[in-house]
């Protein structure tokens, strides 16, 4: 059997090797943890790029068994910020230097709201004379919609995996249609033909999922090619169905432990990726984000959603910042951050490294 000295040092990893990384404790988890801070290190540097979130909408048409803005979960109150809030969050982003704003919402594909998303790349582009970068992350969109808003401005794009193995996301998932592996695979592949860097990534900790399933969401993310990753722990959530299996998870610390040895992991198999420091770490311990920057993590993402709207936009329980302005916000991760032996990447877009050398 190899030992953890020996597998950190390989270029390749197999399912058991990532098995054995993802249940190191102590000593060897301290050495996966330094030996993945150092390959960041040396392949990323130290820069951390800001991404100012702005989660404009939490009106879904899907209902996922785990999210707590899924459309059956009637005691939310839907909101859909007006243009003028979203611009003036990404003003507040252009002023402070953030590199690129993200915007975020629930699924939806209404002509309606397609071209709203598009005048608002139209208008987030002219307020920044095109130096903000965008992020969407809006779901699971056609073809046309993906390559409309990529030629409207948006550059990047988000668009969790949530679990690589069909069997667990069907657990995860009603049965039906809209909720489909194959169509969530296959927007993973049309974000990639329409020219985004495109982002991924899972729940760690979930009910029913194993160490191996997890090995395999690593590899997985190796072989779709992806160029950024976010990944955080499992949060369960009262008022949404998967809570009912609560009693199967891992304690909050043991998933959010687990989520760290992920990135720490990941950093080995994709050196070169960006790999965002979760805002659900920071649910479970206040400094989880700053702690995952340390071992692998490049990117993290401030909230810049107006402040009236957060507590609606609460996909998990105990999300935090509810009640911060973002100019709190941003002032106090400046100094974590910095103080997690980082530096800030100011105005720079902070492109995923792997997006110019894949081919
Ligand atoms: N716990 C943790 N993460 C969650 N998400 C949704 N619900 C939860 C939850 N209960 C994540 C999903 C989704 C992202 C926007 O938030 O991975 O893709
Ligand atoms: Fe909205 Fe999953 S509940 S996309």
């Amino acid at each position: 059997m190899k030992t953890v000295q020996e597998i950190v040092m390989q270029q390749t990893f197999s399912r058991d090797d990532l098995v054995v990384l993802l249940n190191t404790e102590g000593e060897e988890r301290t050495q996966l943890f330094s030996v993945a801070a150092a390959r960041k290190e040396d392949v990323v540097g130290r820069k951390v790029f800001f991404r100012g979130l702005i989660e404009f909408s939490n009106i879904c048409s899907k209902d996922c068994l785990y999210c707590g803005i899924r459309k059956s979960n009637d005691k939310v109150v839907r909101y859909d910020a007006t243009d003028e809030e979203i611009l003036e969050a990404c003003r507040f982003a252009w002023q402070n230097r953030f590199g690129s704003v993200v915007l975020q919402s629930g699924e939806l594909s209404s002509p309606v709201f397609v071209e709203r998303v598009d005048g608002l790349l139209k208008a987030i582009k002219k307020l920044s004379n095109g130096e903000l970068g965008i992020t969407l992350s809006c779901g699971e969109q056609s073809r046309e919609t993906y390559r409309r808003w990529f030629e409207s401005g948006a550059h990047r794009y988000l668009l969790r995996i949530e679990s690589s193995t069909p069997e667990l996301y069907a657990k995860i998932h009603p049965n039906n249609d809209h909720h489909s592996f194959e169509k969530r695979l296959n927007c993973l592949s049309l974000l990639k033909e329409c020219g985004y860097q495109v982002g991924t990534g899972v729940m760690i900790g979930l009910p029913f999922q194993t160490l191996e399933n997890l090995a395999d969401d690593l590899l997985f993310l190796k072989k779709i090619d992806v160029d950024m990753v976010g990944m955080g722990p499992y949060i369960e959530h009262e008022e949404t169905p998967l809570y009912e299996h609560r009693y199967l998870l891992k304690s909050k610390q043991e998933r959010f432990d687990l989520a760290l040895k992920m990135v720490a992991a990941l950093r080995l198999l994709l050196p070169d990726i960006n790999i965002a420091a979760a805002t659900a770490l920071q649910a479970i311990d206040p400094a989880g984000r700053e702690k995952a920057l340390k071992i692998g993590a490049n990117v993290i993402m401030p909230n810049l959603t107006p402040c009236s709207y957060r507590k609606e936009y609460q996909l998990y329980e105990d999300k935090p910042c509810l009640d911060e302005d973002a100019d709190l916000c941003k002032n106090c991760l400046e100094a974590r951050i910095e103080l997690a032996g980082s530096e800030i990447g100011y105005g720079e877009w902070g492109d995923s490294r792997h997006f110019f050398s894949r081919g």
